[in-house]
């Protein structure tokens, strides 16, 4: 079926933020959309945004119009269920290196409008369409496990909290049952923070976590821990963490509060935290250049996954590099930081060849689309992230998983 227009508005994401929602259409009707979400900390190796200037929340109108003209031509005519050739002519017509020239964020638009409005023309489920793209060994046979983020730090929050993410990992297989759980946990820190903070200090962080104004990086781990211990099931959660340690790497150091730590002094907090918390995995431990450190950690702990996302930015090259240093066990991977799907898809099924497990994500500026849910579902892949379980862009992932686990099970 030929592709005959591709369109494109201007919508807002979470943080209130204009982002571009690109829509592919068909000669046969049939049409999908994507709307792309934004990171606030962004691996420098990343897909370039294509903004009107570089001011925070700037519109996207440039981007807008290389969908409409320049994209819309190259597209119009080719036949949507031929991704590969759809991504390559994308690639040909940006011809840069980090897709500054037609955006990383016009590219994952129209790429994975193309993947869904030929999923539509074909009649089939979005998550089975992406199976037929790709061959990636699954992690899981059911669904990936679900990464809460309940307590928000770092770029994320306008906080003294240095690491970014604490998250809750319920052990179960069963979205459903990892929703109840989150929606609980998520309560009882609220409860925790109201009785010990002013409300100034237990503000709401971009994920809808907590956003808590402490210093020390223990506190939030200490909160999570006491909550699992006071609950009717034992170990019903494991926690992980998300340092994005490049958000606070200043002059060769990590700067937390007066501190500035060295990489050796932030791998032994960490490596302690580990083995207090029985930490699940730990992404970006270290700043995104340093695949010798996040692999001397990796080495350290055997029952914690150290996980890429600066590190490795959704890119093919930089995962063969952490494959190669022994850096990760596991990847992040979020479509709009490489830009294209199969470039995404390429990247899972390198990952998975050398057993990293995958780790889908959301932006920390999301959309109401829910086309990662599909992406990690399709693949069984180890986890998904989707913040806390209550903001509305975050909750339209957990639901689509939970639908695709019902279908799959009737
Ligand atoms: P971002 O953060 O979306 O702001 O880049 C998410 C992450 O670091 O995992
Ligand atoms: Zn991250």
């Amino acid at each position: 079926m030929k592709i005959t227009l591709v369109t494109a508005e201007e919508i807002r994401d979470s943080r209130g933020n204009p982002t571009v929602r690109a829509t592919v259409l068909c000669e046969d009707g049939s049409t999908g959309s994507f709307a792309v979400p934004s990171g606030a900390s962004t691996g420098t190796a990343e897909a370039v945004e294509l903004r009107d200037s570089a001011a925070r929340g700037a519109h996207v109108s440039l981007a807008l119009e290389r969908i409409t003209t320049e994209i819309n031509g190259a597209l119009t005519g080719v036949e949507v269920a031929d991704q590969k050739k759809i991504d390559a002519l994308l690639l040909a017509l940006d011809g840069t290196e980090n897709k500054s020239r037609l955006g990383g964020n016009s590219m994952i638009g129209v790429s994975a409008a193309a993947c869904r409005a030929a999923a539509a023309s074909r009649g089939v489920e979005l998550y089975a369409y992406l199976r037929t793209l790709a061959d990636i060994a699954p992690s899981h046979e059911t669904a990936p496990f679900l990464y809460m983020n309940l307590i928000n730090g770092g770029a994320h929050a306008a906080t003294r909290l240095a690491f970014q993410e604490y998250m809750i990992v319920p052990q179960t297989e069963s979205p459903r049952e990892a929703l109840a759980l989150g929606s609980e946990v998520l309560r009882r820190v609220e409860e925790y923070s109201a009785s010990r903070y002013s409300p100034a200090a237990r503000t709401v962080g971009d994920e809808g976590g907590i956003a808590l104004d402490v210093e020390d990086t223990e506190i939030p781990l200490k909160i999570l821990s006491e909550i699992r211990d006071a609950l009717p099931k034992q170990d019903s959660f494991r926690i992980a963490l998300d340092i994005a340690a490049s958000s606070f790497f200043r002059d060769g150091s990590y700067r937390i509060g007066e501190r500035a730590l060295s990489s050796e002094e932030l791998g032994e907090r960490l490596a302690a935290y580990a083995a207090a918390y029985g930490l699940l995995s730990i992404e970006d431990p270290f700043e995104e250049t340093d695949f010798v450190s996040f692999a001397r950690l990796q080495a350290a702990l055997p029952a914690t996954k150290i996980v890429g996302d600066d590190l490795t930015t959704t890119n093919a090259r930089r995962v063969q590099k952490a494959i190669d240093e022994q850096s990760i066990e596991a990847v992040i991977i979020k479509p709009n930081q490489i830009g294209t799907v199969s470039e995404t898809l390429e990247t899972m099924a390198l990952a998975r060849k050398h057993s990293v497990d995958c780790i889908v994500s959301h932006r920390s500026g999301e959309t109401m689309d829910a086309f990662i849910a599909d992406l990690a579902f399709a693949f069984g892949t180890f986890g998904i992230k989707v913040g806390a379980p209550r903001a509305k862009e975050r909750m339209v992932k957990i639901e689509r998983l939970i639908e695709l686990a019902d279908l799959c099970a009737a």
